[in-house]
């Protein structure tokens, strides 16, 4: 980025990057750690790449303070992590782990000494295995353990952490994990998946109670939010067809979260998208007054847009159907750059996703872009130097369609990078690479790479200018 073309952001924009426990921390039976649903899934062969695990991933438990030093010289104002509650309360209940909880005061005492603000995620995906063996997000007691869970985190961390993420991206807790099979716990099911996906709003509904309750009898201030990963959905044609495909996929992908969470009602449009499987079993009285409490902040994650047009063709033998079978497929963006995960580069679909959700909800609360980065093809020079110009063009122009939704009106406050560091991509291993920083996997070497120098002087010119 060169002086010419610096995003016109507001003066107190917050500028972050993120990552998350499984991902990066590593050490997964240390400190009274018990094993998370990942741990089981990666375990099971055939289900991530060359057989890789999180078991030392990026190390960041021991070396977080490196870590730390990177962030201060960066410049950042905030660092989303994720805590584990498979290192909190090891066992999905039962008592709280003081050594995990020892661990976070580390890290978060290391980040307030270098002027960063800690943003806890509190479920980035590692669910205790334990409860996974007693039905895990398919069954209501699940959000009421994950309630417990946040209420301890926060009366343990809340006199230094003022905002809370409850969930990240809960589509892939329930619909990859439950429905394509991707995630752990990798299963492929139809109304147990959409249960998942009830109990997990619910879990927020619960977690965010406690949260507000921990900080009212600290006397604490706190601010609750939810990161959801919405998508751009694009049809590939203007027919009549095609449009009720993408109508079908807002739902499953975007309207099942922001219509109870922003609406406090299910979509209108349940019985079209997934017929008798959206049979409501799951629910009860009071669940949606749970879920819709007001949100301080929403938490957006955007990385690509995605084309569909109608596959009638794909209507599956009923006993077979899972809740990702709603009749559309994917259809490939032609003339746009891909990144290594094979996503197509839109950033002005960023914008139109944004003003758009500003719109279809006037009550919608202040968004944090809670990620946003690239997994491209990294190389090292012999000159030790990583020249990602691709990555640095993404975030770039990420930014300028944050800066043009905020002219348009959407109250945007702030941008997370993904990822400070390359780490563990879930299913896909070690090979693909979003981080800011490198890591040699071999070493545990953490390596700026052209995009860490040019955030920095991006970060810096904003102050300037302020
Ligand atoms: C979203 C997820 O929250 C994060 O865990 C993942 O690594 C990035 N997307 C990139 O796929």
């Amino acid at each position: 980025m060169t002086a010419s073309d610096p995003p016109a952001l507001p003066a107190d924009f917050l500028f972050g990057t993120a990552t998350a426990s499984y991902q990066v921390e590593g050490a997964v039976t240390e400190g009274g750690r018990l094993p998370s649903i990942w741990d089981a899934y990666c375990r099971t062969p055939g289900r991530v790449a060359r057989g890789e695990t999180g078991d030392t991933a990026c190390d960041h438990y021991h070396r977080y303070p490196e870590d730390i030093a990177l962030m201060k010289e960066l410049g950042v104002g905030a660092y989303r992590f994720s805590t584990a509650w498979p290192r909190i309360r090891p066992a999905g209940d039962g008592p709280a782990n003081p050594e995990g909880l020892a661990f976070y005061d580390r890290l978060v005492d290391e980040l307030l000494a270098a002027g960063i603000e800690p943003i806890v995620t509190l479920y980035h995906w590692d669910l205790p295995q334990a409860l996974e063996d007693r039905g895990g997000w398919r069954v209501r007691a699940t959000a009421e353990r994950f309630a417990e869970y946040a209420r301890i985190t926060a009366d343990h961390l809340g006199d230094r952490v003022r905002r809370w993420i409850t969930l990240n991206e809960p589509f892939c807790s329930s619909f990859v994990g439950h429905a394509v099979g991707r995630h752990a716990p990798g299963t492929r099911e139809g109304t147990p998946a959409l249960a998942t996906a009830h109990h997990l709003l619910l879990a927020h509904g619960l977690a965010a109670r406690e949260l507000r309750a921990s900080a009212a009898a600290h006397g604490r201030p706190v601010e609750v939010g939810i990161t959801l990963n919405l998508d751009r959905l694009v049809p590939a044609t203007d027919s009549a067809a095609d449009r009720a495909a993408v109508d079908r996929a807002e739902t499953l992908h975007n309207r099942v979260w922001t219509e109870p969470l922003l609406n406090a009602c299910y979509p209108d449009n349940e019985a079209e998208t997934w017929g008798e499987l959206a049979d409501g079993s799951y629910r009860a009285e009071g669940d949606l007054a749970t879920i819709s409490q007001p949100l301080d902040f929403l938490g957006v994650n955007y990385y690509r847009p995605t084309k569909l047009r109608d596959a009638p063709h794909r209507e599956p033998d009923p006993a077979r159907r899972t809740a990702m079978d709603i009749r559309t497929e994917e259809v490939p963006f032609e003339g746009v750059r891909h990144t290594t995960m094979g996503w197509p580069v839109v950033p002005s679909t960023f914008t139109d996703l944004l003003v758009d959700l500003h719109r279809r909800y006037p009550n919608l609360p202040p968004v944090l872009v809670t990620e946003n980065g690239s997994a491209e093809e990294d190389r090292v020079d012999a000159d030790g130097r990583v020249r990602d110009t691709d990555r640095i063009d993404y975030v770039r122009d990420h930014l300028h369609a944050v800066a043009a939704a905020i002219e348009a009106g959407v109250d945007v406050r702030g941008h997370f990078v993904w990822s400070l560091l390359d780490n563990f991509e879930w299913a896909y291993g070690y090979d693909r690479r979003f981080g800011i920083v490198r890591v040699d996997y071999d070493t545990l070497e953490r390596i700026p790479k052209d995009s860490y120098h040019w955030f920095k002087e991006l970060i810096g010119r904003h102050a300037a200018r302020h």
